[in-house]
């Protein structure tokens, strides 16, 4: 409401602005991130030659597994240390510079990635592919910061879901590169294609301003905001001092807010409803885990199903560009339905895409049309957790935490999610061979990690989550302390932004 009203018609060519600034900078910035994690995915067949080459031709398959799934999830480790290095990176030297930073580690394990190829060196693409997470975190957490505080709360909401959008985009076009007609038979080519993006976000962030809210609340230069303002908003003397005064009333409140009471992490065993809003934020995006080993190895899976190759690389391609069209949707549908409802329902239909994986999968001993099950349970896993699972798993905790504890929260969430992200997926492909070793399907190995825990998440969910949509904080909480019994009215006709002022 705040936002739309200070928009006068003169400033909608600001709004085009502002939304190609945030484009352009989400795009390159974020193309690694989601290239180089979605052409593992189909170019699987030529990774395993170029390993087996770099182990002079002594690799067995299991062992293929286990170094594979390491290569792969070292991101995990990597991009958690990057997002903690990001936050006093960012605070220290400002936003821009951290994107900066964190675009200009991508540059470098995009070339050392593309030099461990004619290497022949294992070992160094591993390495690459670490310091590639820990730059990608800290270019995707600067950039969204400097994305929100450059934006007028109208646009906020917008701002932020770029940086999701360009993920899911990229990711696309990696898997569409890893195809083995695009560049999968050429690892040279495919991993050095990320290098031209990087390059080009690291020299299109150069002539960015350093976002006005840091400028202002930690530079205490009100001139150099003054700028950055007219440089993002095209804002007039007037918008200028408006946003100055509002941006230090917003200080003075979190500062008094820290000196009361310092959020700790320890309130989160203390307070009741605090533990229960993070657990239940956990649960949440526990249930979002299963898409890591789908992002890596559908094309494997469907081949261990007996799908040919080529059609397998196809399904993964197609699978991610239906999440990418899912994820368009779901930014417009999420705000217009119950949180609760849509999120339980696309949760389990994510779980039985499982269970259709493995029943499929398992069946084709005996049925060989059977198998064709396995390309729509991929695809509506896709879809289901593109739409909404992904989405609102990632913001869920945020709503069900008051303000003072919501950015511990948050990322204690986060790293609690990525450190089982971590284990379930890096144990998936080599517990798969074992239990093929035994002449079953090894798809059987989605019932213990990704299937009971998800059924059993869903049940605690649907018993005691609060509806989030629309309704206030204080609300929210009352309906954690009082439990299931306690269900509160959502409001009608919110949008995200009104939302976000809601909540506070
Ligand atoms: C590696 O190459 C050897 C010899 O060509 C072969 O026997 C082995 O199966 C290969 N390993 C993998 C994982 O493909």
């Amino acid at each position: 409401e705040m936002g739309t009203e200070s928009r006068t018609s003169s400033s909608s060519s600001a709004t085009t602005k502002l939304l190609l600034y945030g484009a352009l900078l989400s795009f390159s910035s974020i193309f690694q991130m989601g290239y180089s994690n979605a052409y593992p995915n189909t170019s699987i067949e030529t990774f395993k030659v170029y390993l087996n080459d770099s182990f002079d031709g002594q690799l067995d398959p299991p062992s293929f597994s286990w170094i594979w799934s390491a290569v792969l999830n070292i991101w995990f480790i990597g991009f958690a240390v990057g997002s903690l290095l990001s936050v006093p990176i960012a605070d220290r030297i400002g936003r821009k510079s951290c994107l900066m930073i964190g675009n200009a580690g991508n540059v470098i394990s995009a070339t050392l990635s593309c030099l461990a190829i004619p290497l022949n060196l294992w070992w160094l693409y591993m390495a690459s592919r670490l310091l590639f997470a820990v730059s990608a975190a800290i270019s995707m957490n600067s950039l969204i910061l400097l994305l929100q505080e450059s934006s007028p709360s109208s646009l906020r909401g917008t701002m932020s879901f770029y940086a999701e959008m360009a993920f899911v985009v990229t990711n696309a076009v990696g898997v569409v590169c890893g195809m083995r007609i695009v560049l999968g038979e050429n690892l040279l080519l495919l991993t050095g294609l990320a290098i031209i993006p990087a390059v080009f976000s690291l020299l299109i962030v150069w002539p960015f301003h350093e976002s006005p809210k840091f400028l202002l609340l930690k530079r205490k230069d009100a001139e150099a905001a003054k700028k950055s303002l007219r440089f993002y908003q095209n804002a007039d003397a007037e918008e200028c001092d408006r946003f100055l005064s509002e941006a230090e009333e917003e200080t003075s409140k979190d500062g008094k807010m820290d000196n009361e009471a310092p959020a700790s992490v320890f309130d989160f065993l203390r307070v009741p409803h605090l533990k229960k809003g993070l657990l239940l934020g956990i649960l949440s995006l526990q249930l979002t885990t299963s898409i890591w080993p789908i992002i890596y190895f559908s094309t494997e899976f469907l081949v261990r199903a007996n799908i040919d190759a080529m059609t397998a690389e196809g399904v993964s391609t197609l699978m991610l560009l239906f999440s990418t069209l899912s994820t368009v949707i779901g930014m417009v549908v999420v705000e217009r339905f119950s949180r609760r409802k849509i999120f339980l329902s696309f949760a389990t239909i994510n779980v039985s895409a499982l269970i259709l994986f493995v029943v499929s999968a398992s069946l084709q001993h005996w049925c060989d049309s059977c198998k064709y099950g396995c390309i729509a349970a991929i695809c509506l896993h896709g879809i289901s957790y593109s739409l909404a699972v992904g989405p609102i798993a990632w913001f869920i905790t945020a709503e069900l935490v008051p303000l003072s504890h919501r950015a511990t929260a948050q990322s204690v969430a986060l790293c609690i999610n990525q450190s089982l992200g971590l284990v379930f997926s890096f144990i998936t492909l080599p517990l798969y061979d074992l239990i093929e070793s035994f002449g079953l399907s090894g798809s059987l190995i989605f019932i213990p990690l990704f299937i009971i825990p998800g059924v059993i998440c869903i049940v605690i969910l649907a018993w005691q989550l609060p509806e989030t949509r629309g309704v206030k904080i204080g609300d929210i909480v009352k309906a954690l302390q009082e439990g299931p019994s306690h269900r509160v009215k959502p409001r009608r006709a919110v949008g995200r932004n009104d939302f976000e002022l809601d909540a506070i």
